[in-house]
């Protein structure tokens, strides 16, 4: 539209500069003609009185000149006649005019004199009018009087004003017209044409069409067509390349890493894009209090930490909640960054919720209701109608963000978590071309446990609405179709493992979350084993067997059945005293629900009360560290650490354990993993331990402790090995694998 207009300005400038002289020359030509036209008619008004005027002054009879003079009240417009003596007296008037006599005539005495006309224009009251007077003559020659004519100029002003009116309107249609013109000419042989020409380029660039461009015409739009044409077709061609070369280094290499899955998903996936959207973001920005400036924070997440090697290597887009106090700063007008912001490798878009939504969807709905349900650790779940309510339309809030950036053609959108169960039927719904996939990161119940939600039915339809869903371990997979076949009214085919609704099926599959090769990623930007040192030295750590355990502040993890076993241990095996250092990392979660708030409280007295009962000289025997760290700062202490505790009461898969485990690249180290944690079907190399037994778990401790070198390498072998080939890269292309298996994208 500016285009048309900075195109359309200076024809509109001309055509009014013309249109108002010339509207000018018509108002002055219609004026004086006008004019003309009153002093004709005035003049012969006069001349058509001479006569009855004659006798009336000849027989001195005043009543035919009143008579005469009055007639004039009665006529439209105002009109008026003044019939005056030989000496120029007044002897009659219209009435109308009355005042007209208390106005100075001079040139009444020349005028009978000489027997003269007068017509002028002049002033009446705030009225112009034209006064025409023409002397009354006796047959002798001499002057009986006069009579003036008066006539109200106004209706020659009206009739300018109305003629002015006409020229504006017409300038105005002729504007209107002209812009119409020319904003359907440019569109015609401009607009559409580009527009048709970009939609061919981006079809045919990814091969959707092989039709030739549709340009017809060979101007300068059809060299540029040409241009265009040359340009998508090396496009497709490099895509295609890449696509090629991408399934040949697949089938060559056999450890799944960053390019290879890079590769594969180029291969299998093509120019779909790719999708993640998670509740909690990658990278947030906070105000540090202390320095009060913004400060980028990797969030203490196993969401983050599994699905962030996947988008660095794939690209792609992750839509997530901006929870950070600072994130607004750090967005385009889209809510959009890259990331990471050193090397940028993928899209970051944050979906904003306001205290309200963050309380009931997250805080409430998510945290309060379902992670308790789904986690076996006798915390009772809070369903509150409000937080559902809110629930509900956070997941609208981040459908709708979703898919106004979706592609035209096949999306690829993984969901991850159980903040988001509604989103994949309202995606769906929308885009039913769209493939979706959910990953639950955490344990599915049993259908006694689940059906106590009071909104079991809209939660089951709303996952069915993806077109798989993955669990951790093949247990909760069997909890999910057994939860689908009581609960809702669908079809569970047990051989496929799927669950069929209103003719939409839905796979259900189990794949084992992982990491990366975290120490890979970590060695590049610090300098761990200067760390090591000085952690060491801050400590007292030399000569000491360093226990360490790395969590959220959260009842699932065991922290206070950990606390009380090394209480256990100690008390059992005194002579461990000022030998073990235990050293816990916890970053202190969700802290705006009653239950974690009370449980940092817990954890900090009972702490407080172990270490006071043991205390010798400089020695505790629990360092407890509470705050958020970084993966780099986590790093060192799991390499200075002889043994890594992970005790969680109930775990979807555990990603501490994998991560210690694949930092130990010289064997050492040993791992007491919770029988009840996903990880623990493949870590077999770990020692394994019912967190709820205390006696039991401070005998593991000993027995990890005690065992023989050679064995301790054995099992970190064993578990290495099992967490490099079955690595994060590994369980994106499961996944993808399955999904292109099923759908046949
Ligand atoms: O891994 C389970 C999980 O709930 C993830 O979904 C989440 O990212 C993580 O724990 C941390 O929880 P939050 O994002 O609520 O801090």
């Amino acid at each position: 539209m500016k285009r048309v207009l900075l195109f359309v300005l200076p024809i509109l400038i001309i055509v009014t500069t013309v249109f108002t002289f010339f509207g000018i020359i018509q108002v002055a030509f219609e004026k004086e003609r006008l004019l003309d036209d009153l002093k004709r008619k005035t003049r012969s008004v006069a001349e058509s009185m001479e006569l009855s005027v004659k006798h009336a002054l000849l027989s001195g009879n005043r009543k035919d000149a009143n008579y005469l003079a009055e007639r004039f009240q009665a006529r439209e417009r105002f009109q008026g006649c003044v019939i005056y003596d030989a000496q120029g007296k007044v002897i009659a008037i219209t009435p109308r005019f009355e005042s007209w006599k208390e106005k100075e005539k001079p040139y009444l005495r020349s005028l009978i004199e000489h027997k003269l006309t007068r017509g002028e224009p002049e002033q009446f009251q705030e009225l112009s009018v034209y006064s025409y007077i023409l002397p009354i003559l006796n047959d002798d020659g001499t002057t009986l009087g006069l009579v003036e004519i008066i006539h109200d100029t106004a209706y020659v002003f009206t009739r300018l004003g109305a003629l002015w009116r006409g020229i504006s309107i017409t300038l105005i249609i002729l504007v209107v017209l002209i812009l119409l013109i020319t904003f359907l000419i440019q569109r015609h042989i401009f607009v559409t044409p580009v527009q048709r020409l970009t939609e061919w380029f981006l079809h045919f660039q990814k091969g959707e069409t092989n039709e030739k461009h549709p340009i017809k015409e060979k101007g300068v739009l059809g060299r540029l067509a040409n241009e265009v044409e040359q340009i998508a077709l090396s496009l497709r061609v490099a895509r295609r390349s890449i696509s090629d070369e991408a399934q040949v280094r697949l089938q060559k290499e056999d450890l799944w890493t960053e390019s290879k899955l890079r590769n594969f998903i180029h291969a299998k996936l093509g120019e779909n894009e790719f999708f993640v959207v998670s509740n909690r973001e990658p990278y947030m920005h906070v105000i540090d209090e202390e320095m009060a400036k913004p400060q980028c924070v990797r969030p203490a997440s196993g969401v983050v930490t599994a699905l962030h090697p996947i988008l660095c290597a794939c690209g792609g887009m992750w839509v997530a909640h901006g929870s950070g106090n600072a994130d607004k700063k750090f967005v385009n007008s889209k809510d959009k960054l890259g990331v990471p912001s050193d090397d940028i490798l993928y899209i970051l878009k944050r979906v904003w919720l306001n205290k309200e939504e963050e309380a009931g969807y997250y805080f409430g709905f998510a945290n309060e209701g379902l992670w308790p349900l789904c986690h076996i650790t006798h915390t009772r779940p809070i369903f509150r109608e409000t937080d559902w309510q809110m629930y509900k339309k956070v997941n609208q809030k981040f459908a709708d963000s979703i898919i106004e950036e979706l592609p035209t053609q096949s999306p690829f959108i993984f969901i991850q978590d159980y903040h988001f169960t509604l989103l994949g039927k309202m995606i769906k719904e929308r885009r039913p071309d769209a493939t979706i996939a959910l990953f639950w990161h955490i344990p599915w119940p049993n259908p006694e446990i689940f059906s106590i939600c009071p909104y079991q039915e809209e939660i089951l339809e709303g996952m069915l609405g993806c077109d798989l869903i993955g669990f951790h371990v093949q247990n909760h997979c069997n909890n999910f179709l057994d939860t689908a076949n009581r609960l809702l009214e669908s079809r569970v085919d047990t051989e496929k493992f799927s669950v069929v609704r209103f003719g939409k099926e839905t796979f259900v599959r189990s794949f084992p979350i992982s990491v990366n090769g975290y120490s890979t990623q970590t060695d590049r930007k610090s300098e761990p084993l200067r760390q090591v040192k000085k952690i060491k030295e801050e400590f007292d750590l030399q000569d000491k067997i360093v226990v360490v355990s790395v969590d959220r502040i959260d009842y699932t993890k065991g922290l206070i059945e950990r606390v009380l076993a090394i209480d256990r241990f100690i008390e059992k095996y005194p002579h461990y005293k000022k030998k073990v250092v235990f050293i816990q990392l916890a970053a202190p979660s969700r802290t705006h629900i009653k239950r974690y708030h009370d449980l940092i409280s817990e954890i900090d007295e009972l702490v407080e009360k172990k270490n006071w009962k043991y205390l010798e000289g400089s020695w505790k025997p629990i360092i407890y560290l509470k705050k958020h760290f970084s993966p780099e700062d986590i790093y060192p202490y799991y390499l200075l650490a002889d043994i890594c505790i992970v005790s969680s009461l109930h775990d979807g898969m555990n990603l501490v354990s994998k991560e210690y485990v694949s930092c130990k690249k010289d064997l050492s180290g040993a791992l007491i993993l919770s029988q009840f944690t996903g990880a623990s079907r493949e870590l077999t190399g770990a020692v394994l331990i019912n967190p709820y037994s205390i006696e039991e778990f401070a005998d593991k401790i000993r027995y990890t402790i005690e065992m023989p070198l050679d064995e301790k390498k054995k099992r970190m072998e064993n578990m290495r090995r099992q967490v490099l080939e079955h690595n994060i890269y590994r369980w994106a292309a499961d996944i993808v694998n399955e999904l292109v298996a099923l759908k046949k994208i």
